[in-house]
């Protein structure tokens, strides 16, 4: 992927010939994604039956839970952007019985909206349609509650989470919302959170970060504890503008985010029907920036690097004196277009291959040079979390696509050597750490990664097992489920 040479508005809509999302007959078909990896079949059943090839770990109890933009079309709306096909919640549930599998739509405003044709909420990569009077009435729309990014346990039952304040409560058994996540604590109400939180073991809290967009950008650094409706600040940076901040790294003492140079103006907000990502520029110019904050003080240092463009971060730790950074990092941000549903349609397959870098931040701040880890790159990583996050580390796991082909590899990096599964015609996705109970060390235990074909209407959840890559199990369903982007796994 050749470096952006220019500034400005690179992150052109995908569709931005008319404010906002449905134009039949104007706009090029979406039919393209009626195939795999982004179509979902079988609607209108909530349970599926499961065909077990292998044999499932023992120990294995508990229920994974992903989620994955599903619908990009629908009574006259669309989606223009991947980032923005309305959520689907699925689960397997490993129990005494064996492994079973049901799913169901996000029931968000954004899906009802859409219902009707058209959405005023504010979206990724989607315009709104909003009249003149009522960008008048409301000159910044509300966000989306589509929560289609990320899922994660709490308190008993799930949060589904997008870039958004809006979080919604999933019952575990039904994946019913059962409506918004409520806080009381005097924050911004329009802050827009990171579907990525981090746990905090040491505190048993969810750290998160924010911003809130106004004359100047806020950006928040939280913590939100068990049974409170209340978020701490931990720390907070006041910027003209703001990077897009998907992910971010959390180690005992600091919080690292990566400012790199796709920013976004809360002014050029005003009014405007525009998607958020018509809304950041790409300034390469202005180079990345990494921003730790010290979480006992509060105090920020900054370091310059080379300009790259980040969605997620692999690890960060304390190294004495020093926090240790591994992130995945892209060229430019030019990936963002290239993941627009007309692009997607027409058969254009992005290469999700960003490299695999660590920054060691040594106190005083200043130039850091970026260390390559592993040449092999990759998305959607995943490490040992519940022993490692936070933590020094070895294994890295993840999925790697390119350009040529839908066929994903599934990987395991330590110290440069790569070990990789894959099938033919088959799309797999984030790969889930579970350890093995008493495990002999803490990357014993097994990945969890749904996949489809592309050419039949069957997912299947692979078990590999995560030192040798081998699988060890496949769950299959008759049924296409899309690729998605994050889910986690709750033992039971
Ligand atoms: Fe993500």
């Amino acid at each position: 992927m050749a470096p952006a040479t220019f500034s400005g508005p690179v992150l052109a809509a995908p569709a931005a010939s008319s404010p906002g999302g449905v134009r039949p007959g104007q706009a090029p078909s979406l039919a393209g994604l009626d195939r795999a990896p982004f179509c979902w079949s079988r609607r209108d059943q909530d349970r599926l039956p499961v065909r077990l090839r292998g044999a499932l770990p023992s120990w294995l109890r508990g229920d994974l839970v992903r989620t994955a933009p599903a619908l990009f079309e629908h009574n006259g709306w669309r989606a223009d952007h991947w980032f923005d096909g309305l959520g689907l919640l699925y689960g397997f549930r490993f129990d005494a019985s064996g492994v079973s599998f049901r799913q169901r739509l996000l029931a968000s405003q954004v899906a009802a909206e859409a219902a009707q044709g058209q959405t005023r909420l504010a979206s990724f990569g989607t315009r709104t349609q909003r009249s003149r009077v009522g960008r008048l009435l409301q000159p910044v729309p509300q966000a989306t509650d589509n929560a289609n990014v990320n899922v994660i346990p709490w308190q008993g039952a799930w949060l589904a989470l997008t870039e958004s304040p809006h979080q919604h409560v999933i019952d575990p058994d039904s994946l019913a919302s059962r409506g918004l996540v409520r806080y009381d604590d005097g924050l911004p109400a329009g802050l827009l959170m990171s579907a990525h939180p981090h746990f905090d073991h040491a505190s048993k809290a969810l750290v998160n970060v924010g911003t809130s967009l106004g004359r100047r950008n806020q950006i928040l650094v939280f913590r939100q504890k068990p049974g409170e409706s209340r978020r701490q600040i931990e720390g907070s940076l006041s910027l003209k503008r703001s990077p897009y901040l998907h992910d971010f790294g959390v180690s005992e003492r600091h919080v690292v985010l990566i400012d790199h140079p796709l920013r976004l103006s809360g002014a050029s907000m005003l009014f405007s029907n525009r998607s958020l990502m018509e809304h950041h520029r790409w300034e390469p110019e202005q180079g990345t920036r990494l921003r730790v904050l010290d979480r006992q003080s509060g105090r920020w240092t900054t370091y310059e690097t080379d300009t790259c463009f980040c969605f997620h971060t692999v690890n960060c730790f304390d190294d004495g004196e020093n926090v240790v950074f591994d992130f995945l990092a892209y060229d430019d941000a030019s990936v963002l277009a290239a993941l627009g549903t007309e692009a997607l349609a027409s058969g254009q397959r992005p290469g999700l291959t960003p490299r695999y870098l660590r920054a060691r931040l040594r106190p005083g701040g200043g130039r850091v040079e970026l260390e390559t880890l592993s040449p092999q790159g990759f998305e959607f990583p995943a490490i040992a979390y519940r022993r490692q996050h936070g933590q020094p580390y070895t294994v890295a796991w993840g999925a790697s696509f390119v350009e040529t082909s839908w066929q994903s590899q599934l990987l395991r990096v330590e110290a440069g050597q790569v070990r990789r599964f894959e099938e033919e015609g088959m799309t797999y996705g984030e790969p889930i750490f579970v350890p093995r109970p008493q495990g002999d060390s803490p990357t014993d235990g097994v990945l969890l990664s749904v996949g489809c074909h592309q050419n039949e209407p069957l997912s299947s959840l692979v078990i590999l097992d995560a030192e040798s890559m081998l699988p060890l199990a496949h769950c299959q369903v008759d049924l296409s489920l899309p690729l998605g982007f994050h889910g986690n796994f709750q033992a039971r």
